[in-house]
């Protein structure tokens, strides 16, 4: 059973739209797949409840309750929503349920400034470390041609640790989550441009690259 983890301690830099999008895609693939939310805020819980029957099931689980104590043994993902400001501790407890860590970063310079901090402090966990958890970054809500998505490009680009992906800020995002669906199940003539931009970061998940 693989274990992704969306984690940023920064808040709206888009944790939950990964997730949800991340768990439709291989329950679409057909996989066993669960949801953990770790947040209170349960929005991945509540984007399961929009959830269509017609679509691939996906396991709902509490994390933030009691951890993935009642996730199902027998799915081949676990997708985990963690909640924002998770540092010391919590964050060590957090990433001790996952062997593959997405973190989301947004086009600005508040969160480019967090994401380093926080990413310097994913790093120095043991578990990290000792590479029993791989990471990767991923631009989100970008709007090319302009400055600070450069100045983000180039500052992931620069970084030591995988850059999967630049996600396009668009209403399919927003339009999906209401749904209960993930971009991958919108039609192909709205969303080709967001399926074209996740390919690198499906294809990185599914590879041994994404895995301890
Ligand atoms: N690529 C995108 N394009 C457009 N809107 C987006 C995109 N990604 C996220 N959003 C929107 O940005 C907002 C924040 O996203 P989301 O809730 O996924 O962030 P989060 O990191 O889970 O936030 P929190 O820290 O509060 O849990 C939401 O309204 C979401 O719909
Ligand atoms: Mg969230």
């Amino acid at each position: 059973m693989r274990h992704i983890m969306v984690l940023n301690a920064k808040g709206g830099c888009g944790k939950s739209t990964l997730a949800t999008n991340i768990a439709s895609y291989f329950a679409d693939e057909g996989y066993g797949v669960a949801l953990a939310d770790y947040d209170p805020q349960q929005s991945s819980l509540d984007w399961l409840e929009r959830r269509p029957d017609s679509r691939p099931k996906i396991a709902a689980v509490a994390g933030f309750k009691d951890g993935l104590k009642h996730a199902p043994r027998q799915v081949d993902f676990v997708v985990i929503d963690a909640p924002a400001r998770s540092h010391g501790k919590e964050l060590l407890d957090l990433v001790r349920h996952a062997e593959t860590i997405v973190v989301p970063v947004l086009p600005s310079t508040i969160d480019m400034q967090a994401a380093d901090r926080f990413i310097k402090e994913l790093k120095a966990v043991g578990k990290v470390e000792r590479k029993q958890a791989k990471i990767g970054v991923v631009a989100n809500r970008v709007r090319e041609y302009t400055l600070i998505y450069e100045e983000l490009d180039e500052y992931l680009t620069a970084m030591k640790v995988p850059y999967l992906a630049s996600l396009r800020e668009a209403q399919n995002y927003v339009r999906a989550y209401t749904r209960g669906l993930g971009i991958f199940e919108l039609p192909e003539y709205l969303a080709w441009p967001d399926w074209e931009q996740w390919e690198p970061l499906t294809k990185w998940l599914r590879s041994v690259r994404s895995q301890p």
